[in-house]
């Protein structure tokens, strides 16, 4: 990611008052939350201010880690973690240099991948895919190129996918989910804007 130049999600994370994203999980979690056990293995990569994973710690998920580059978006979620009595192993890693100590049950990200460049993204996907238990569950989120970075992401997404290349990625594993859209996205003081995205829902055989 350029480093000289600060996302906007930098602003907001300093800020326990407002949400960048949203105050709500990403839809697919709670579509597919019945394949998880209380005590599964979950891992979000470039949780950010980790709407995603709180959702799931309020549910009573016990074995969570995020991670994300951003210190303050770690230090965020630890606050927030901490006004809601709230576990999560949250930290600081850049997912192009993560190497993984365990296996988990469940790996999700969202809107995150296509910051860094495509082979480290695509060695990433098969680092965590060796990294899950059988049976376990990835939701992968990226953004593609179907329409032009948004200039709110354009300095920094540089390894937009090509449509259906992160579903090639899992040809190995059941897809239970796909879906290639675009929509129109808004975030405090950023104008609307349009992404592309693929999603995908896949479980290890
Ligand atoms: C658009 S935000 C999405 C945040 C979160 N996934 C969500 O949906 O709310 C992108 C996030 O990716 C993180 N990020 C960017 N490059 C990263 C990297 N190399 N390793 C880990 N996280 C990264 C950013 O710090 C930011 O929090």
């Amino acid at each position: 990611m350029d480093k000289t130049i600060i996302p906007f999600w930098e602003e907001t994370y300093l800020k326990d008052d407002v949400m960048t994203f949203s105050i709500e999980p990403n839809k697919t979690i709670k579509e597919f939350e019945h394949l998880l056990k209380k005590q599964s293995n979950i891992l979000e990569v470039g949780c950010g201010e980790g709407q995603n994973v709180l959702y799931l710690a309020k549910q009573g998920y016990c074995n969570i880690d995020a991670f994300d580059i951003s210190e303050s978006g770690i230090s965020k979620l630890k606050r927030l973690c901490e006004k809601d009595s709230l576990y999560i192993n949250a930290f600081v890693h850049d997912l192009v240099t993560y190497t993984f100590d365990k296996k988990y049950d469940w790996i999700m990200s969202f809107a995150t991948l296509c910051f860094v460049e495509k082979s480290a993204w695509k060695q990433f996907l098969l680092r965590a895919k060796e990294n899950t238990n059988a049976g376990g569950i990835h939701i992968m989120h990226i953004f593609t190129d179907t329409v032009p970075a948004s200039p709110d992401i354009a300095p920094f997404a540089i390894g937009l996918a090509k449509d259906g290349e992160l579903k090639e990625m899992y040809n190995d594993w059941e897809i239970l989910q796909f879906q290639s859209y675009t929509f129109e996205d808004e975030h405090p003081n950023v104008p609307k804007h349009m992404h592309a995205v693929n999603k995908i829902v896949a479980q290890k055989p």
